[in-house]
């Protein structure tokens, strides 16, 4: 009995050493799974600040951005307002530069904000390249983005020929205080301006935003009945405009020249409420712009500004190629 007793016990024991052994491993795996890996080492460490982080035309700059910076070895941050507000995308900068990055590359909205912002920045040794919009005269290292004021130029040739010298145009533009939009609206008024029968009629602005684009376009046509074409200087103006166009049954007789090609002006391109649009590269952009910076901090020269391909298309000419500068995925 004493012996049964004993062996029993030994048993126990050494059942409950193996199972505590087995727990304690267990338990120290999982440890470690959920443990953060150790920080990887990055060559270079670069912020992107647009204007509006959640635009898909953005979202296409930083796409390219974090292609270039995965190939290359570069930790990017894309920060920034998540709707457009100029004073919160200044803020966002400055706090980048503050942290000490490698470098910075931004849209300089306005040249008179943008041009002491870039100097001070460069002044603490940040290097700074301007995307989609430039400030020349600041000491930007170099700017990679579309010929903005040759861009409303085209858009102004195709509204020409395509209503044969006849129209009554009302604009909307995404901003009044942005370069490239004005930029982009002088190009165009440049274009027409030798038409006798082209007016220009109304000008406002959509804020980055597809709904005031729709509601500017609505009062547009109750206040100038006789405006039968439009054109929207950025890439959520068309949108709106197109679906005033559309609830009102005015597609045959109105005219809509947009920007960019976002899913939506896609599908209203091929339903024929839009006629055409003025493409950029938003992907080539944000890819260049990280090579244009490793290639400076590497004592390399670079270009002191790239004009990306800028194009109006048509119906017709749909899909574009090639789709990385078009094919927004969400
Ligand atoms: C412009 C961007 C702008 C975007 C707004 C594009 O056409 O190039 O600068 O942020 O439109 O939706």
């Amino acid at each position: 009995m004493k012996r049964l007793l004993y062996g029993s016990c030994i048993l126990l024991l050494s059942v409950s050493v193996t199972l505590s052994i087995y727990f304690t491993f267990k338990v120290l795996a999982i440890e470690a799974q959920s443990k953060p890996m150790s920080p990887k080492k990055y060559d270079y460490h670069f912020v992107l600040v647009p204007e509006e982080l959640d635009n898909d035309y953005w979202r296409l700059v930083e796409k390219g951005a974090k292609d270039a910076a995965k190939e290359h070895h570069v930790l990017l941050e894309y920060v920034g307002p998540a709707q457009a507000d100029l004073k919160e995308q200044i803020k966002t900068i400055e706090r980048s530069a503050a942290s000490r990055v490698d470098g910075l590359l931004t849209q300089a909205l306005n040249e008179k904000q943008f041009t002491p912002l870039i100097n001070k920045i460069d002044l603490q040794g940040i290097p700074v390249i301007t995307i989609d919009t430039d400030a020349p005269k600041s000491n930007r290292i170099a700017y990679i983005g579309t010929n903005n004021y040759y861009s409303g130029f085209i858009a102004g040739l195709a509204l020409a020929k395509d209503l044969k010298g006849k129209a009554n145009v009302a604009i909307i533009t995404g901003r009044f205080e942005a370069s490239h939009q004005q930029l982009r609206v002088q190009g165009f008024k440049d274009a027409v301006k030798n038409y006798k029968g082209i007016k220009v009629i109304a000008i406002e602005e959509s804020n980055i935003s597809r709904v005031q684009a729709a509601e500017k376009t609505y009062t547009i046509l109750k206040e100038h009945p006789e405006v039968n074409a439009f054109f929207g200087t950025s890439a959520l103006d068309g949108i709106g405009i197109a679906k005033v166009i559309q609830q009102f049954h005015r597609e045959n007789s109105t005219y809509i020249i947009s920007f960019d090609v976002l899913p939506e002006t896609i599908a209203y391109l091929k339903e024929g409420v839009i006629e055409a649009t003025v493409v950029q590269e938003p992907y080539e952009m944000g890819y260049q712009a990280i090579k244009m910076m490793i290639a400076h901090l590497e004592g390399k020269r670079i270009a002191n500004s790239i004009y990306t391909e800028t194009k109006v298309v048509y119906r017709k000419d749909l899909p574009l190629v090639p789709e990385r500068n078009y094919e927004v995925r969400r």
